[in-house]
């Protein structure tokens, strides 16, 4: 067999946790990573209790929890959290937020946990850089007990919105930032290098012997409760951009 495929796939994760790690110190200053207090708390916390309900003390495991933004809701919802992420400049973030909260290093496609460990597994922002999603899928769902959820939040950041196509048009785009070249550059090789559409990544879920998929994008509240940071420019861009939350089981019995 050859191991030339799975040399370049290492690379890129490579690649992938030292883009993040490199943005630690300055993740939580950008609009939409902070969850700030107040309208935009309440409209993710609608947005999670309308999936998962009750935290009612379940174990639930926030992978690629960053800076712990999506941790400390779940915490705050009553959940028992554990987060996990590849980076360690994100993880002594997190740790330092939320003290009370066990922080693991691990790649999500290989999280080295106990099967059926886990009631609930969230994820905010991940998919869109898997390398390998099939084999995310199939490990999330060994990790979760059966009947366990899956709540994950995500958006194509490839194809643009009609805004952004008419602000192009306008006003065409001379040259990026070097920061912006480099998360181009990642994102051209990624699995979801074309956009990670909710349809496909369902598909996928199924595949993996997920059940009770659904695709919710309504995520309107949070979108406008984002706006007094983002500006109207920032706002109205992302309210055209594809973002969804997609909700699923695992399996009852295999
Ligand atoms: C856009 S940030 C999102 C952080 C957090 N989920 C949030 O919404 O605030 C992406 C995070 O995913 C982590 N990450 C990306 N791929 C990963 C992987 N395969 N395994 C573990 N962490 C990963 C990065 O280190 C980074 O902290």
């Amino acid at each position: 067999m050859s191991s030339l495929p799975q040399a370049s796939n290492r690379d890129l994760r490579d690649e992938i946790r030292d883009y993040w790690s490199d943005r630690a110190a300055t993740f939580d200053d950008s609009p939409g990573h902070r969850i700030t207090d107040g309208a935009e708390r309440a409209a993710w916390e609608a947005l999670f209790r309308r999936h998962l309900g009750p935290g009612e003390g379940r174990a639930l495991l926030d992978l690629a929890s960053g800076t712990g933004e999506i941790s400390r809701l779940c915490q705050g919802l009553g959940f028992s959290v554990t987060g996990l992420d590849w980076s360690e400049p994100m993880l002594a973030r997190a740790r330092v937020k939320l003290p009370g909260v066990s922080f693991l290093q691990a790649d999500a496609e290989r999280t080295m946990l106990p099967a059926a460990s886990m009631d609930v597994i969230v994820t905010r922002h991940l998919v869109w850089t898997l390398v390998d999603p099939p084999a995310a899928f199939a490990e999330w769902r060994r990790v979760l007990k059966p009947g366990g959820q899956l709540l994950l939040v995500d958006g194509d950041f490839v194809t643009p919105g009609w805004i952004t196509r008419l602000v192009r048009r306008l006003r065409p785009e001379t040259s990026l930032t070097p920061d912006r070249r480099r998360h181009a550059d990642i994102l051209s090789r990624v699995y979801f290098s074309q956009g990670a559409r909710a349809d496909h990544i369902a598909r996928l879920l199924a595949d993996a012997g997920f059940r009770d998929i659904r695709i919710d994008t309504r995520l309107g509240a949070i979108h406008r409760a984002q706006a007094a940071s983002f500006g109207l420019k920032r706002s109205l861009l992302r309210r055209t951009e594809h973002r969804y939350a997609i909700c699923a089981r695992a399996p009852l019995t295999d």
